[in-house]
């Protein structure tokens, strides 16, 4: 009984938000460049801890489709150490049965970065270690709207009835159509808000903000995380036996 409570309550799919890269800098005196490449070394940890960790989903918010209204070249160096990582990551991603998904609008991203994306996904299509899921050019009301157009379609060519519509549909008309939602979500940086991140699936996630900035992001940090969101009691709305 006690296993079976315990993986009951083990999260299954994790999404971070990545966020404090530049106060990280700041706080050193560095360009706000050298925090997000820092942020790509916590990153790394965070996988190898997650894959380590048994976790199935791991979903990442790497750029948001309000990032775009940052200096020029800080956008240009996001995209490029996005470019790096996986160029550089995606065969030792692929030998260890990690499979990556990108999430997000990529109409009108740069073809190269496209490819990018597809031969990645490709390459690691079959893998079944641990799904991890980047979030590029994503907005959650962005992506429902996107749902919404692509039902309409259908009920505009009679391919299905308005009444066929429920939130099970719904939901596997997002970018994350056949994944769980997430069961817990974890912002670093102190901010307390979800940013357009994830807002359908969210519905029940369990929140764990934290203070540190991402570049300090390790594999302490998230087994803490973890071990918080096992103290939670989920209730999806109903009673459970310790609130009954
Ligand atoms: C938030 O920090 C972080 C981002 C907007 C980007 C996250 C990117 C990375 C961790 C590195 C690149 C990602 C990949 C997938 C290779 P911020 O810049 O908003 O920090 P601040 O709130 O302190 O200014």
């Amino acid at each position: 009984m006690a296993t079976e409570l315990q993986s009951r309550c083990e999260p299954h799919h994790v999404a971070i938000i990545m966020d404090g890269n530049g106060r990280w800098a700041a706080m050193r005196g560095q360009p706000r460049s050298a925090g997000h490449r820092q942020g790509v070394e916590a990153l790394r940890r965070t996988v190898r801890a997650a894959a380590e960790l048994g976790i199935g989903v791991l979903t990442l918010y790497s750029f948001s489709t309000e990032n775009w209204s940052r200096p020029a070249a800080e956008v240009r160096f996001l995209l490029d150490l996005l470019r790096r990582f996986i160029r550089t990551d995606v065969a030792e991603l692929h030998k260890s049965n990690i499979r990556i998904m990108v999430i997000g609008d990529r109409d009108g991203l740069e073809p190269s970065l496209r490819k990018l994306f597809e031969e990645a996904e490709a390459l690691t299509r079959e893998n079944s270690a641990l799904k991890l899921v980047i979030a590029f050019n994503y907005g959650g009301r962005q992506e429902i709207t996107r749902a919404v157009r692509a039902l309409a379609q259908k009920v505009a060519r009679g391919e299905i009835l308005p009444a066929d519509i429920t939130p099970d549909v719904i939901g596997n008309h997002l970018d994350t159509g056949g994944l769980p939602e997430p069961d817990l979500l974890i912002r670093t940086g102190g901010e307390q808000r979800l940013s357009n991140y994830l807002l359908w699936q969210c519905a029940y996630t369990e929140f764990v903000f934290m203070p540190d900035y991402w570049p300090d992001f390790d594999a302490d940090r998230l087994r803490q995380a973890v071990a918080d969101y096992r103290m939670r009691d989920r209730r999806f709305g109903g009673l459970t036996a310790q609130s009954a």
